[in-house]
């Protein structure tokens, strides 16, 4: 761990190790969407200064120090690619779905969000993922363990016993190697991020964290008239968090999401995504999921840095996500 640290040559920093910035003004800056040192080095020092409360000399040497404290500029391809070298990938258990993000399943350093109608596979992929984690690399797997955080209390230990059975694993070794935790609010949701950075340093291999689902308890925290805004920034903070959470310990992150119709929309399905732009934007990968012919499932890759919007037809069986029913 320690190595991987250093090779990257990254050391964590908050808001409250730049000079000039105590935790009021951290929190004055989070209020304003500023969580980490990139926010600060690529903010302009009068607009920090009005965020802040300080003078502008005072926010330019926060700002310099930001930035000094942080490798900014350009990484040349070779070293790019030799940081992409690590990227681990889970498979989803079917060749097709695999394909559709690229071949080998979703990986790490990234975030890969599900989103469609109830029933339409979001959990069963989860849990499937939540079990494959566990598999050797040669297998698919990343040799690691499986953090669940269910906000809808949705997880079943048997449904994952027969998943385990389904690739010929020991049920109950497979079910220890999934941390579970219950969120019973957005708080505490977002509470659970430090608890899982906690289980990493304690030395857990942790190498998938699956939130299903990341937006209900928003959803149903901000629905007011005039709560959007408040809940977007709340969720976009969460959803920052996630990423770094992805980036800094090599993990995947897979989140399920709800979606709302939209009366609005005459062609096409009729549906869209909770939490629009803010949760498209943070997902490296974005995943609609639908029902198709004959109990199977449709996969599409909706947005992704290099993949074509491709379709993937497959089943959620017995033994998990599949390629055939
Ligand atoms: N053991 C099983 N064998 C076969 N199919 C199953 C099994 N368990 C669940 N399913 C299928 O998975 C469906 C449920 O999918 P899932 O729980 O992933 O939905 P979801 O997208 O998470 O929905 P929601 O929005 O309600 O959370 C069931 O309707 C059923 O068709
Ligand atoms: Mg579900």
């Amino acid at each position: 761990m320690a190595k991987e640290k250093e090779e990257k040559g990254e050391k964590e920093y908050k808001l409250t190790d730049i000079p000039g910035i105590g935790p009021g003004i951290a929190v004055k800056l989070e209020a304003s969407g500023i969580y980490d040192l990139m926010g600060l080095a690529v903010i302009s020092p009068s607009d920090l200064a009005e965020l802040a409360g300080v003078g502008t000399a005072v926010a330019r040497k926060a700002i310099q120090a930001a930035r000094g404290m942080m490798k900014l500029g350009f990484t040349d391809g070779a070293e790019f690619d030799r940081k992409r070298k690590d990227i681990i990938y889970i498979t989803t258990g079917s060749k097709n779905f695999n394909d559709l993000l690229g071949g080998k399943g979703i990986e790490s350093k990234s975030m890969t969000e599900a989103y469609g109608a109830f029933g339409s596979g979001k959990t069963q992929l989860g849990l499937t993922l939540a079990v494959n984690v566990q598999l050797p690399k040669d297998k698919g797997g990343a040799n690691g363990k499986a953090v669940y955080v269910d906000t809808e209390g949705t997880f079943r230990p048997d449904r994952i016993r027969q998943i385990a059975e389904g690739i010929g694993a020991n049920p109950e070794k497979v079910l220890k190697n999934i941390l579970i935790a219950r969120a019973f609010n957005s708080d505490h949701q977002i509470l659970l991020i430090d608890k899982i950075t906690e289980l990493i340093k304690n030395g857990e291999p942790i190498k998938l964290v699956v939130i299903d689902s990341l937006t209900a308890h928003f959803r149903a925290e901000f629905s007011g008239r005039g709560q959007l805004a408040d809940r977007q920034q709340r969720l976009n903070r969460y959803l920052h968090q996630l990423m770094k959470l992805a980036e800094q310990h090599n993990l995947a992150v897979y989140v399920t999401n709800q979606v709302m119709s939209n009366p609005a929309m005459m062609f096409g399905d009729p549906t869209t995504a909770i939490g629009g732009h803010i949760v498209g934007h943070a997902s490296t990968y974005r995943i609609y999921l639908r029902r198709g012919k004959a109990g199977s499932r449709v996969a599409k890759m909706i947005d992704s840095p290099n993949l074509p919007e491709n379709e993937a037809q497959f089943f959620v069986t017995g033994a998990g996500i599949r390629d055939e029913g």
